[in-house]
């Protein structure tokens, strides 16, 4: 694909070093973020990444989640193995060609991940400058939970164009959603917008059920003059892919959460198109 023109560098925080050679040859990096644990990162990375994939663009997608890391499962690589070279550590591929890296990749289903502090710093390190990307269109990566040490180091080692916000309906998600849009405008980094996920339920007869409360994420994002990416109902169908390994966006297109993905990758496109 094309349509991306050049490689162009991100606004950086002072501080902030430069991106590893193997970074570099990114064109577009995202990362996808929550203030809260559970609200559907990793749904939201997978489907984004797939929908970038299904439009023609070379796609990575980088799983730091350390202790609970399942972009592999929800993208049908288990017990795929990885290769370390003398050219770097090369990623699974997944659907579509995805390249496929994650800490998931590298213990066997079912292991702890015990990390220490200093050790999960250094393996995300090890991570960043070692995986063989190539050249890709786009990098998403799915962040750990929280705005705590562990996102902090990835978004300090990625320089990233934009970041997607991730929240459920709910107060406290929305609290804290809010307090990882301040850590991104902290590290001078674009905010792409805020994603609301489980915002309602289709009932057979066709009624919306806002089982969660109502326009929270709207309201948070006209708040904090960020965009609204959109909305994404519960559906049951979403874990039942996931559970198979793969995204909603390529097993069921026509379903209304593909629909709500179509659209948000569509906004977060206009958006980069225009920071380009
Ligand atoms: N819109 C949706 N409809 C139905 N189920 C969903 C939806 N979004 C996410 N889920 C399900 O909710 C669970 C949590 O989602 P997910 O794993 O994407 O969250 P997460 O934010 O990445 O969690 P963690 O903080 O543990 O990494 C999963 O089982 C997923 O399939
Ligand atoms: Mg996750």
């Amino acid at each position: 694909m094309s349509g991306i023109k050049a490689h162009f560098t991100p606004p950086r925080a002072a501080g902030i070093p430069q991106p590893p050679e193997n970074v570099k040859r990114i064109k577009r990096r995202i990362a996808v973020m929550s203030g809260k644990g559970g609200v559907g990162k990793t749904t939201v990375s997978v489907n984004i990444a797939a929908e970038l994939a299904k439009r023609g663009y070379s796609v990575g997608i980088l799983d730091t989640d350390l202790t609970g890391p399942n972009v592999p499962k929800a993208l049908g690589l288990i017990d795929v193995p990885i290769y370390a070279t003398n050219e770097g550590i090369i990623p699974a591929e997944g659907p579509l060609k995805m390249k496929v890296m994650s800490l998931g990749l590298m213990v066997r289903d079912g292991d702890p991940v015990i990390w220490r502090g200093p050790l999960k710093a250094k393996a995300i390190q090890e991570f960043v400058e070692n995986v063989n990307w190539g050249d890709l269109d786009y990098l998403v990566v799915d962040l750990p939970p929280g705005t705590g040490d562990e996102p902090l180091s990835v978004m300090q080692l990625i320089p990233l164009h934009g970041v997607v916000l991730v929240t459920t309906p709910q107060e406290v998600a929305l609290m804290d959603v809010r307090r990882a849009l301040h850590m991104v405008r902290k590290m001078e980094y674009k905010p792409l917008g805020i994603v609301e996920n489980m915002s309602y339920f289709v009932c057979p007869g066709g009624e919306k059920v806002r089982i969660f409360g109502e326009g929270g994420g709207r309201k948070l994002a006209e708040e904090e003059n960020v965009p609204f990416l959109g909305e994404i109902p519960i559906d049951p169908k979403v874990v039942e892919f996931m559970d198979r390994g793969l995204p909603i966006v390529l097993a069921d297109p026509e379903n209304i959460v593909s629909k709500a993905f179509k659209e948000i990758v569509d906004r977060i496109e206009e958006q980069l198109i225009e920071a380009q």
